[in-house]
């Protein structure tokens, strides 16, 4: 399996970084191929806590080279200031291991301020985004307006960015939002170009390269399936292609590269979201402060870009049969399960009821009309083992695998891992 795409299969945070993490002991490469600065990934190794933004979980294998893909957005003082981050820990970010595709768009601090003067706009019909740009980044790439990562290798780069600059200032104006300062702008923009030329790169070339050599590459998602701009919860969702057919278009390879691929969906033993949109199996009160914890332990449930809390739930099965049909899984992660030790009973929400109590077990329209749905639960016994010492199926408490197979069931799709605790190595494999 050359290649293996690592992809949330919920609303992102699903715990991608610490399993792209494990798979990337065996691999080659590890390409982010979509989004920006809004993920947040996280990998703990021996209690150091790495929160990666845009460089791929991978790199903290020394032997793995990470790849920013053409799909992603980036925003290159965050990038430089990930760099910094990761070499201060001993980690070597070198153009020896890390690439940017020349086709990668640029966001900029225009981006930034469009984001939050649009959002401002929308008031309650707010998204909630991450405040990072994406959005107004991708509607310039898809109005071919967009500044790529080729575009800082160009001797006028500055002129190109004045242009950018000039078009953003017109319609912040329009939001009455203040203009941005070009030449100021200009300057460190011209600055974190000069930094980041050497590692622009024809990725795309590179990995089908590797691809054809027998080498791993991981494709890690980020964001989740129901974020996804085409398939999520639409208009509560991300602008980029997180499902994992995503990975081909953001990584520039061929149909024919995911014949026999890994696609392992990333599930959350419970479900959570940030930000607006719709959640049929969100819970209030005392089991939510349960499932999110207080946010005294690294792993609670506040964003690791935001640090906003997460809503959370109990876990959705329809939504996850909706992920295993749009990524074609061929396995699942289940992480966090150590969350749910001490719960009595678990509830495993199954199918939906319609208003006029029809039942559903699959989403007529897709996951856009999901606020009309009343969830049908089904209950599972629960255990009061902690997991976190665990590291062999046969261990789990029965009610435990009972819980595992049930979803595997759900969505026809078989466990490969289940994770009991953030480190690199709280891993039960099956
Ligand atoms: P990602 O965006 O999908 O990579 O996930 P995040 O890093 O945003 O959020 C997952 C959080 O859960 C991080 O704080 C992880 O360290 C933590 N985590 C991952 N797996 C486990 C697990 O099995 N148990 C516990 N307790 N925490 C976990
Ligand atoms: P990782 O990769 C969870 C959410 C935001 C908001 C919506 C749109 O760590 O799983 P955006 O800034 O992308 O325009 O915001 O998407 N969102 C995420 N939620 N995990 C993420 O990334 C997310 N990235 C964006 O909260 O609801
Ligand atoms: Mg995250």
């Amino acid at each position: 399996m050359p290649l293996q795409v690592i992809v949330g299969a919920q609303w992102g945070d699903e715990g991608k970084g610490r399993i792209v993490d494990w798979f990337a002991a065996g691999a080659r490469y590890a390409a982010r191929y979509n989004g920006g600065d809004n993920a947040g990934h996280t990998v703990t190794v021996g209690g150091r806590i790495f929160k990666l933004h845009l460089i791929p979980s991978g790199v903290i294998h020394p032997h793995v080279i990470g790849v920013l893909g053409n799909g992603m957005v980036i925003n290159p003082q965050t990038l430089l200031e990930e760099m910094e981050m990761l070499a201060e820990n001993g980690i070597e970010v070198s153009p020896r291991r890390l690439r940017i595709s020349f086709a990668a768009h640029l966001i900029t601090p225009a981006h930034k301020a469009l984001d939050r003067a649009i959002e401002a706009a929308r008031g309650r019909a707010e998204i909630g985004t991450t405040g990072r740009g994406i959005g107004p980044a991708y509607t310039d790439k898809a109005a071919r307006t967009g500044l790529r990562a080729a575009d800082m290798l160009a001797p006028d780069f500055a002129d190109r960015l004045g242009v950018h600059l000039a078009a953003a200032n017109r319609l912040l104006g329009l939001y009455g939002a203040p203009p941005l300062d070009p030449a100021a702008v200009c300057e460190t923009f011209c600055a974190y170009a000069e930094r980041l030329k050497p590692y622009i790169a024809d990725t795309a070339f590179e990995l089908e390269t590797a691809l054809r050599a027998g080498e791993v590459v991981l494709a890690e998602g980020a964001q989740g399936t129901l974020l996804d701009l085409d398939h999520g919860t639409y208009p509560f969702v991300t602008s980029s292609s997180t499902v994992a057919p995503g990975a081909l278009t953001g990584l520039g390879l061929g149909l024919t590269a995911a014949a026999g691929a890994r696609v392992l969906g990333v599930v959350k033993a419970f479900q959570t979201r940030v930000g607006a949109g719709p959640f049929p199996t969100e819970v209030s009160g005392e089991l939510a402060e349960r499932l999110r914890g207080s946010g005294k332990n690294p792993w609670d449930e506040f964003g690791t870009t935001t640090g906003r809390p997460r809503r959370v739930g109990w876990l959705d099965g329809v939504l996850l049969r909706y992920a295993a049909r749009l990524n074609g899984l061929t396995e699942l992660a289940v992480t966090k399960l150590d969350i749910l030790t001490g719960i009595q009973p678990l509830r495993l929400c199954v199918a939906y009821q319609t208003a006029d109590g029809q039942r559903l077990d699959d989403l007529p329209f897709g996951p856009a009309d999901l606020g009309k749905y009343q969830p049908v639960y089904e209950e599972l016994p629960g255990w009061e083992e902690p997991l976190g010492e665990l590291r062999r199926w046969r261990d789990l408490p029965a009610a435990a695998r009972g819980y595992l197979e049930r979803i595997s069931a759900l969505c026809n799709a078989p466990i490969r891992l289940v994770s009991v605790g953030p480190e690199r190595e709280q891993v039960v494999e099956k």
